[in-house]
């Protein structure tokens, strides 16, 4: 796996106020890195360093293995970045803001900028002053993609789209990765994360609290199955079994609620060995484990 993004104790202070602490990150080729945290975690922050908009307090860091600081021109051109706080000039049209920007980065994007306009139903020739939140974003969104860069550095980008863009832009964002090219998308959103990541990087309070594949962070979450019995089973029968980590008698006892960690095949098995009038089960919820991480300083 090469890393296009790495970072070693990168650290960035506005005075005494800490913006991220002893960053250390690996984002691989190819991934889309979902950077998840509630606001003020740090994200922007890094973002900002990453491109050189900040300079880092300590720490340092590489993108196509090019120094984050020392080679920002060239990591710029094989960027696309959408700021948090985006700032449009609005005497212009969206049109005529993409040509400049284009023309900034001396490549002729005029196709893709229709067809991505088309796509998110970006009206090019209107003012940006008299754009809605949504399509300023649009525009953004736009600006960032429209070089087909092989890195896109995305901060919160369907903040103040509409549920429809938004599973439009998840769905263009699957397609830049299948064509390999990498994604680092900072959000607080869990759903959004949850759907395109492959993997998740946590922060809080100014770190890193831990990273890994949304798979494993699905793994963590604990299922749990509600049987009911046509007879008052042994609750203690099943809360010796090793997936079996809580057990909730209900109904008189003649249901139980049972939380799961790991495999469910012994949970069936014994009951299968009574008359068992109803199950149902319950995967456990992603959202719970983030937010345990959130929450919890202890949840590493
Ligand atoms: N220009 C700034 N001056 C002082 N503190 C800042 C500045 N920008 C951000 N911070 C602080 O740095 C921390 C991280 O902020 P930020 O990176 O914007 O978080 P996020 O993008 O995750 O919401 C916050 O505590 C924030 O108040
Ligand atoms: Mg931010």
């Amino acid at each position: 796996m090469v890393a296009v993004i790495e970072t070693v104790g990168l650290t960035k202070f506005y005075g005494d106020a800490p913006g991220i602490i002893d960053l250390d990150l690996e984002v691989r080729e190819g991934e889309i890195f979902g950077f998840l945290g509630p606001n003020g975690a740090g994200k922007s922050t890094t973002i900002r360093t990453l491109l050189n908009f900040l300079l880092p307090t300590r720490g340092s860091g590489t993108i196509f293995g090019l120094d984050i600081h020392r080679d920002t021109v060239a990591i710029k051109r094989r960027t696309g970045y959408l700021p948090g706080d985006l700032s449009l000039y609005d005497r212009m049209t969206a049109r005529e803001f993409l040509l400049y920007f284009a023309n900034l980065r001396k490549v002729d994007t005029r196709t893709h900028v229709r067809e991505l306009a088309d796509r998110f139903q970006l009206d090019l020739d209107r003012p940006i002053k008299n754009l809605s939140t949504g399509n300023r974003q649009k525009v953004g969104l736009v600006n960032a993609l429209m070089h087909e860069p092989e890195l896109l550095i995305l901060d919160e980008p369907t903040s103040g789209l509409d549920p429809l863009m938004r599973q439009e832009f998840l769905d263009l964002l699957e397609e830049v990765r299948e064509e390999g090219r990498t994604v680092f998308l900072s959000s607080h959103i869990l759903p959004e994360v949850e759907r395109v990541a492959d993997r998740v990087g946590i922060v809080r309070d100014q770190h890193l609290v831990t990273v890994d594949s949304v798979e494993a962070f699905k793994g963590l979450a604990n299922a749990t199955v509600t049987i009911r019995f046509a007879s008052i089973p042994d609750p203690r029968s099943f809360a010796a079994l090793e997936s079996v980590i809580g057990v909730d008698p209900r109904n008189g006892g003649d249901t139980l609620v049972l939380t799961i960690d790991g495999t469910i095949d012994e949970v069936i098995k014994m009951a299968a060995e009574q008359e068992v009038l109803s199950i149902s089960t319950r995967s456990g919820e992603l959202e719970e484990v983030f937010l345990s991480y959130y929450t919890d300083a202890d949840a590493q």
